[in-house]
């Protein structure tokens, strides 16, 4: 048997503690798939008197991470401390400027810096394992870095964030409000108590850019991603989407497409009997299009103590087993800048929910300026009739370019019988 692994651990929250719980509980069995001994050695976090429910007194209680990680007898930290700068940020790099391999789950910071730390990485002949980082539990790093390296991917598409996901699935099965379901989500803790880093789309967009970089071989870079998030969906258009066959959901897209590459998060329609379509509550989902293969999906937990340590785990057994993967799956330098695709030149369809003065001919003002854009209609909704009265007209259109859809929009909300913005959701045809 080959000698330990000795694994020193910064933050013992959540998703550190129950590391440690794991890494005690089933010691043999890691043991077997890693050909040698996982053994936490040091561990630090800020308050040291907390009761975390696990046993820490085999191990040396450092203050301060950062010069834990620059300093113990350890072969890999893992930082679970969280956050894209301050400690984490000194965490990796004085762990990797150690001698360091590196453990994390933190997405923020792979998405700001993971050019910058993979470089730092491979410099130093060690590497950064982030599994947990995207969609928690499910292994997506792994299968897109290892499983699908045969493939050219050209389109990945996940369901990234369960509260977003939770939100949605709550508003079209009570049919109630999007306020009073993140009240429930925030409840049920679900939902953090400032809701915006997720509803707003900034945690998908992160994984998606981490996501974006293997597939794609760029540099990972989370500016790069157009953000929707889901706080302008109302319960109206998640009742007409059912009506129509789709599921409103938060989609994280790349694609490889003749504009260049696009990334983007924004709710999308899909045909709801579709895998994605059928992914309810906080799980999470990965669709992966690729050359050879086909298409992939992976299902599971994208967040809590248990899916997130599991994937934590799988790094701490492939580091320990010797199986070492440049951080984005290629040797940094040769990541390489692509142009990106406009938000105008994207193609798709539209859902468009106008809310109208019903009286004669505004349909028919609506569809006259659809016509001078070229924007062609596929169906038209409207339920029931109430003369005088505003009333809603849903309409889909046939694929367009979004500068096209956005043009004829614009004019359209300039109408008289147009009462408040048009509401425009995207239809993809996964
Ligand atoms: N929770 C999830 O479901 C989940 C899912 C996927 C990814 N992640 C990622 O996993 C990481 C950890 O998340 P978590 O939910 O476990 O967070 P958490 O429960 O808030 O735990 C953070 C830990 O870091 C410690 N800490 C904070 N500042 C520190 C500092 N300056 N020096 C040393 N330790 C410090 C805290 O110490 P005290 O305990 O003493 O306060 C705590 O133990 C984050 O990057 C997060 O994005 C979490």
């Amino acid at each position: 048997m080959s000698s330990p692994l000795k694994i020193a651990i910064a933050g013992l929250g959540t998703v550190g503690a129950e590391v440690v719980r794991i890494l005690a509980r089933d010691a043999a069995m890691l043991t077997a798939r890693a050909g040698r001994p996982l053994v936490v050695t040091d561990v630090s976090a800020r308050d040291r008197g907390r009761d975390r429910g696990v046993d820490l007194s085999a191990y040396t209680w450092h203050d301060d991470a950062a010069a834990m990680a620059s300093t113990a007898a350890a072969d890999i930290v893992v930082e679970l401390v969280g956050g894209a700068d301050g400690p984490a940020h000194a965490i990796v790099r004085n762990g990797l400027a150690g001698g360091k391999d590196i453990v994390t789950a933190n997405k923020a910071m792979v998405a700001k810096h993971g050019v910058e730390l993979a470089a730092q990485a491979e410099r130093a002949g060690r590497v950064i394992a982030y599994e947990a980082a995207v969609a928690g539990g499910i292994p997506i790093v792994k299968a897109l870095r290892e499983g699908l390296a045969g493939n050219h991917v050209s389109g990945i598409y996940g369901i990234l964030n369960g509260t977003c996901n939770f939100i949605l699935t709550t508003m079209r099965e009570t049919g109630r409000g999007f306020a009073d379901v993140l009240k429930e989500a925030q409840d049920l803790g679900y939902a953090e108590a400032d809701p915006a880093f997720d509803i707003d789309g900034n945690d998908a967009g992160q994984k998606l850019a981490i996501m974006a970089s293997i597939a794609f071989g760029i540099p990972v870079d989370e500016q790069a991603v157009h953000l929707e998030g889901i706080t302008s969906v109302s319960a109206d258009d998640i009742a007409f989407a059912e009506e129509l066959g789709y599921r409103i959901k938060l989609l994280g897209i790349a694609r490889r497409t003749e504009a260049g590459i696009e990334q983007r998060v924004h709710p999308v329609m899909i045909d709801r009997t579709s895998p994605l379509g059928q992914i309810e509550g906080v799980t999470n989902a990965v669709e992966v299009a690729g050359s050879a293969v086909g298409t992939v999906v992976l299902t599971g937990p994208g967040a809590g103590a248990g899916a997130t340590a599991s994937a934590v785990i799988a790094d701490l057994v492939d580091i320990a087993a010797g199986r070492r993967t440049p951080t984005f799956g290629i040797p940094h330098t040769m990541l390489k800048r692509e142009p990106a695709a406009s938000m105008n030149e994207l193609v798709s369809a539209y859902y468009i929910r106008l809310m109208v003065w019903d009286r004669p001919g505004v349909i028919a003002g609506v569809t006259g300026v659809l016509g001078r854009h070229n924007v062609s209609l596929e169906s038209m909704l409207q339920r029931g009739r109430d003369p005088g009265e505003v009333v809603p007209v849903v309409m889909v259109t046939h694929e367009c370019q979004e500068a096209a859809m956005r043009a004829a929009l614009a004019e359209i909300e300039k109408l008289d019988s147009v009462v408040e913005p048009p509401t425009l959701i995207r239809i993809e045809g996964l």
